[in-house]
Parts: structure tokens; sequence; C-alpha cells
């Protein structure tokens, strides 16, 4: 297997499904808590989509997923919310007995960690997330029918190039003045859609700091804090979705927990906006899916705490 280094995840996403799935107007699986951009990805690249179910705890549920099977589905999506593991061996069962191809979405965690991974027939990442890089989604795929050559680097803007001289510098100096001058962003509300990205490989800067981190290091400091936001869910009546971590394959972009109530939710975010800690909503869905209360219901509830 090969791995290319796109801008963004859903640029992956893009390139291994028009390199897999030539079957026009096929159906892929996909789970119905999933950010807009896999959807919107999909469904602009004239694929169409059947959701399946997703539990509380994040996995799936096999019933629904049985029953949606039909003849016009060529893929499966595999999503490892939060950087935690999918039961892989389940889901590659399901798509070998029911002979469609299983697409691993293993953006919220990093490239390539374990080269053990070649169950899946494309998977994509978006390391740019664990590692705040300006770009970074990775595709792996054994075959791709792209000529990647003619794509350009993502162009940095003026602002992304003059940081890149002070990166982590000044930072308690930003949060003062983020939190003293800016408005906190209301993660309680699904925001607009996002606009519509170019495909672009990877940026010089982005692709340089990927090469020179130590992942293994990132990987263990990422499960200490996402063990340490378990604790302090438990200590602030937040119910963790996961236990504790020590698995060595599982990076978590960050420590998901649920509150009580909407409200309960708020007060996370606000008291994230003035500690300077990153306390997030996730993921924005497309309007479709928020009418289904269930969904609706667990946005409210879920609260992220940064691993990074
Ligand atoms: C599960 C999942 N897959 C894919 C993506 C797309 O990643 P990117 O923003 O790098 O395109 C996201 C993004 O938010 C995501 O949450």
């Amino acid at each position: 297997m090969n791995t290319i280094l796109f801008s963004h995840a859903r640029t992956a996403l893009k390139f291994g499904l028009l390199s897999s799935i030539e079957k026009k107007n096929s159906y892929i699986l996909v789970p119905d808590y999933i950010c807009e951009v896999v959807p919107n990805t999909i469904l602009l690249n004239n694929y169409k989509l059947i959701y399946y179910r997703i539990n509380d705890d994040f996995t799936p549920d096999w019933q629904d997923l049985n029953e949606k099977i039909n003849k016009n589905i060529s893929a499966v999506m595999m999503v490892h919310y939060f950087g935690i593991r999918q039961n892989v061996n389940k889901f590659f069962d399901f798509a070998k007995k029911n002979k469609i191809l299983l697409i691993e979405d293993n953006a919220h965690s990093l490239i390539n960690w374990n080269d053990k991974n070649t169950y899946f027939d494309f998977s994509i990442s978006s390391p740019r997330k664990n590692l705040n890089l300006f770009s970074g989604g990775s595709l792996t795929i054994d075959n791709l029918k792209y000529d990647i050559n003619k794509l350009i680097k993502y162009p940095l803007n003026k602002k992304q190039i003059i940081s890149t001289f002070h990166k982590k510098k000044f930072d308690k100096f930003k949060i003062f003045i983020k939190k003293n001058f800016y408005k906190r962003p209301k993660y309680e509300i699904n925001f607009d859609e996002e606009e519509m990205i170019t495909d672009y490989l990877i940026d010089d800067y982005s692709y340089k700091v990927l090469n020179n981190s130590n992942l293994k290091k990132i990987k263990n400091l990422k499960i200490k804090k996402f063990n340490y936001w378990n604790e302090f869910a438990l200590k602030n009546n937040l119910k963790p979705i996961f236990s504790n971590l020590s698995d060595d394959e599982t990076c978590p972009w960050c420590c998901p927990v649920y509150s009580n109530s909407k409200e309960e939710t708020i007060y996370w975010y606000k008291w994230g906006w003035k500690k300077g800690i990153f306390v997030f909503s996730w993921p924005n869905l497309i309007p479709s899916l928020l009418k289904d209360n269930k969904i609706n219901k667990r946005r409210e509830r879920l609260i992220c705490f940064s691993t990074n």
C-alpha cells in the first residue's frame, strides 16, 4: 500500500473513492454520526449513501447495518471515533461476507502508526488535526488511479506564513487576547456548512513538521491526557464514554464525555474558554441528520476535551 499526503482527509476520501469504486450511483454505508464533510464529499462525487446507526458508545448498531445491506451497496465506512479503534475484525468480516469494500476513516488518529492495518481497501487520516498542522490528510491505498503530480501544494495565507516563525511561542499571550477580546465560538450550535476545498497536496511546512514529529511520543502524551480528562469527568459528574486507554494502537484526538444536559454542556464550553483549554463539540452534522432526535440529543450532551 502507498500513502499519499493531500491537504485534507476529505480530498483523500475523494481520490480513494474515485480510484476504488467505478460503478456509477453505487451506495456507501456511512455511520449516522459523522462530520458533514464526509457525506458531502461522497455525494459531490456522485455516489449515494445509506446511513447506519451508531450507538451512544460509538459502536455500530450491527443489526441495523445487517438490515441495510442490499445489492447496490459497494462499500462500508468504518470510523475510529476520536482515534479509538473500532472492532476491526468484525468490520472486515462484514465487508468480506457481503462482498463490499471496507473504507477506514482514521481522521481522528495519526497516520500509519501501524503497518499491520492492511485489512481495509483504503484508509484516510487527517494528521493535521492531531498535530495542529495547516494541512495534512493521508490516503493509504494500493492503486491510486490519478496523477497527483497535477495538483499543487496547499497555499498558506500570510497569517499562516508569519506564524511559522513563532509557532508555540506567545501561547499564553494568545490565550489572554482570545479570552479577553474575542467571543467564545458557540459550539452548542451546528455551524454553517464549511466551504468547499479545492484538491491540494500537503504544504511543505506541514510536511516537514509531520516528518520531524515523534509520533510515538505524541501518542503516549495524548493517551495520558485522555486518561486525565476521563478522571476529571468522573470527579465532575460527567460520564466518560470510553475506559482509560493503555492500548498501543490508539491515538486519541480528544477525550469525549457526556454531560447530563445541554445547559451543563454549555457550562463546560464556557469553563474551557475562560481557562484557555480547548473544550468543544463534535461534529458539525448535515441538517438532515440533526432532525433525528436521538442524534441531536447526543450532540447536545457530547463534550470534547482536547488532548493536543
Ligand atoms: C470522522 C471524520 N472523517 C473525515 C473528516 C475530514 O477531515 P478533513 O477536515 O481533514 O478533511 C473529518 C473532519 O472533520 C472527520 O471528523
